[in-house]
């Protein structure tokens, strides 16, 4: 040991202050504070010793100023340490008892529209059809122009639909079906065409338990040489029994849209009554699934496809009314509503 002259300033009282600085520990931020400006504060015992430096003895200085500095600096790094475990907030600066079972953290769940899109997809692409998007800001040509629709048609009616007026141009609108992405997808002009394409549409309709002004629709689109109405019969019915069971029968109602010719609803055997009738469906033992029909020569041409060499159909279908028959939900509002109650009944869904 250095033979010191001054009394209070000597190794020793560096050496206890130096193991001290590095056991610290504290809990809070205040803590922290506290122990800064009892170590480097005004009066701090560090900045006590600094002040007495200046009695040291001439030879000492050095000695002394260098471990004054290291412990300084010890001091600064430890209240550093402190402060970051605290914000990390590390268990051993704040004494949180590591061995503590964790809290269980709650799962998500997928909504179930998302859960009906993917698996209508997943169906039709083991029919072998691919998977086409396209965007939700449509034009007149790609909604209804290119689909047979006449220029008097109500659906062009605002109150049908939802157009967006940017004075140049008032043909810009929210599509208010997927047939948007068929016409996109007969336009690139390969053949064959077996496409679904799924999507979010608009129609300016009042919402209620029944109908929302946003929804969710897969249609599809086949066209090839020699295409029959049997094909599309048999179509459908393979889809219903895939979505619904094996034992689900269909029928085929007359129905107009002026993209296809003939056109269909297609109903399916209410598979929770198994067709006796029920109050789900109305005591018919029916339910509507989807519109369908044979694309009207008008479309092909309009889309730049030989009428005569092809043929195909097209069918329609909203996810929500799906998932509603799938799941008997009785209002389409809980779709939108995010409920996390509602949203959790299909977290078992796989
Ligand atoms: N596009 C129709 C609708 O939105 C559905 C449909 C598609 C009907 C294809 C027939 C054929 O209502």
């Amino acid at each position: 040991m250095h033979p010191i002259y001054n009394t209070k300033m000597n190794e020793s009282i560096i050496d206890e202050l130096s193991a001290r600085v590095k056991a610290l520990s504290a809990k809070t931020e205040q803590e922290i504070e506290d122990l800064r400006v009892r170590l480097l504060g005004k009066k701090g015992e560090i900045t006590k010793l600094f002040e007495e430096f200046r009695t040291v003895p001439a030879e000492q200085k050095r000695l002394f100023g260098q471990r004054l500095n290291v412990l300084k600096n010890e001091a600064l790094q430890q209240l550093n340490a402190l402060r970051e475990s605290l914000s990390a907030g590390d268990s051993a600066a704040s004494g949180e008892d590591l061995t503590m079972p964790g809290d269980a953290m709650p799962l998500g769940s997928r909504h179930p529209i998302s859960i009906t899109r993917e698996e209508i997809l997943s169906i039709y692409k083991k029919f072998g059809y691919s998977v086409a998007e396209g965007p939700e800001i449509e034009d007149d040509w790609h909604v209804f122009g290119a689909l047979n629709f006449p220029p008097e048609h109500p659906a062009r009616d605002m109150q049908d639909t939802f157009f967006i007026n940017n004075q140049t141009d008032n043909n810009i609108l929210l599509r208010t079906h997927t047939s948007s992405i068929q016409v996109r997808t007969m336009e690139k002009g390969q053949l064959p065409i077996r496409v679904v394409c799924p999507g979010r549409v608009f129609r300016n309709e009042a919402i209620s338990a029944r109908a929302h002004c946003i929804f969710h629709q897969v249609e599809g689109l086949y066209i090839d040489k020699n295409v029959s109405f049997a094909d599309l019969k048999q179509a459908v019915l393979l889809f219903a029994q895939e979505m619904f069971g094996p034992d689900t029968q269909i029928r085929l109602r007359p129905s107009y849209f002026p993209f296809t010719e003939p056109s269909a609803e297609v109903d399916v055997s209410c598979n929770i009554c198994k067709g006796k009738g029920c109050n789900i469906c109305k005591g018919t033992g029916w339910l509507e699934i989807m519109g369908c029909g044979m694309v009207d020569p008008n479309v092909l041409e309009a889309n730049g496809i030989d009428s005569k060499v092809y043929s195909g159909f097209a069918f329609g279908m909203g996810v929500e009314r799906i998932a509603m028959l799938k799941w008997q939900v009785k209002d389409l509002r809980e779709y939108f509503e995010n409920d996390v109650r509602f949203l959790q009944e299909f977290a078992t869904v796989v």
